[in-house]
């Protein structure tokens, strides 16, 4: 069983272009979380967890989603991280949830894909967005061949030493306390109420008053309200102005 948590596409691509090869079924964790749905889930199949990374580790929002959930069948799992540069020490927290959870960690991989989190930085245009995926492509094939063959990945030891250990450690709560927050997100007169950014929202964050979205306190940055709005009406602080958004639609 395949489950991708994802904010602008990346990491749903990657799950269902693994799951074009394994044949395995695909569970959207954005629309589990939404709803508050923590039913077990059952799979004799090795479970597969794909997801972005968020200040070098899982998302908070996936690894709580996890610890809540009962996963039984397969105690096998893979973890896949999509990123716009470098997972440092995220396995090092994987080996950890993997731990407390009982699993078997077959495998973790970390994957490049075009640069999200335009909050803070830029994303890439549409040229180098498409040539990075290409990029990217050779090494989904081969990690979905290994997945469907149950083979355990490659050992994944790419962690970048102390500076992962203090970005991953150090930095990462850090980021969660101070940068992922909701204030700073507004409309401009280019909103036309289609609530789209209110659906998009995995953490049910965003609320239609009269007609306009407003913003409370429960965001993790994903940035699908803002680069998901067919109308780029969405800005943060003055930080996304002018900026290229990025959605991969898949
Ligand atoms: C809040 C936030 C934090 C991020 N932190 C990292 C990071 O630590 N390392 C990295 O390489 N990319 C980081 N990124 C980039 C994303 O991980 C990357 O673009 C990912 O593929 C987005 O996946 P998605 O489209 O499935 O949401 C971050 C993006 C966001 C929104
Ligand atoms: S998605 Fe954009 S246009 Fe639609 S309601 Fe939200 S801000 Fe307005
Ligand atoms: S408010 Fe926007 S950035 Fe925050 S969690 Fe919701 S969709 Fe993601």
């Amino acid at each position: 069983m395949i489950l991708y948590f994802s904010g602008t596409g990346n990491s749903k691509y990657v799950a269902q272009k693994i799951g074009n090869t394994t044949g395995d079924q695909i569970i959207s964790m954005n629309e589990r979380i939404k709803q508050g749905n923590t039913e077990p889930l059952q799979s004799a199949l090795p479970f597969v967890f794909i997801c972005p990374t968020y200040g070098w580790r899982l998302p908070r929002i996936v690894e709580n989603y996890i610890k809540k959930v009962t996963f039984s069948g397969s105690e096998k799992v893979y973890f896949i991280l999509t990123c716009g540069n470098h997972t440092l020490n995220a396995v090092y927290y994987v080996e950890k949830l993997c731990r407390y959870k009982g699993f078997n960690l077959q495998g973790f991989d970390a994957i490049v894909m075009p640069e999200n989190y335009i909050a803070l930085f830029t994303a890439p245009d549409k040229e180098e967005s498409d040539a990075i995926i290409a990029k990217a492509d050779a090494k989904i094939t081969q990690v979905a061949t290994d997945i469907r063959d149950k083979s355990c990945l490659p050992v994944f030891n790419n962690t970048d030493g102390i500076k992962g250990q203090i970005s991953s450690g150090i930095i990462n709560p850090v980021f969660y306390s101070l940068i992922a927050r909701a204030d700073g997100f507004h409309t401009t007169e280019k909103c036309i109420h289609c609530k789209k950014c209110a659906k998009l929202c995995p953490l049910n964050n965003i609320n239609m008053v009269n007609g306009n979205p407003v913003w409370s306190k429960k965001c993790t940055h994903c940035m699908a309200c803002i680069c998901g709005c067919p109308s780029e009406a969405i800005e943060y602080k003055n930080k996304t102005q002018g900026k290229t958004r990025y959605y991969l639609s898949v």
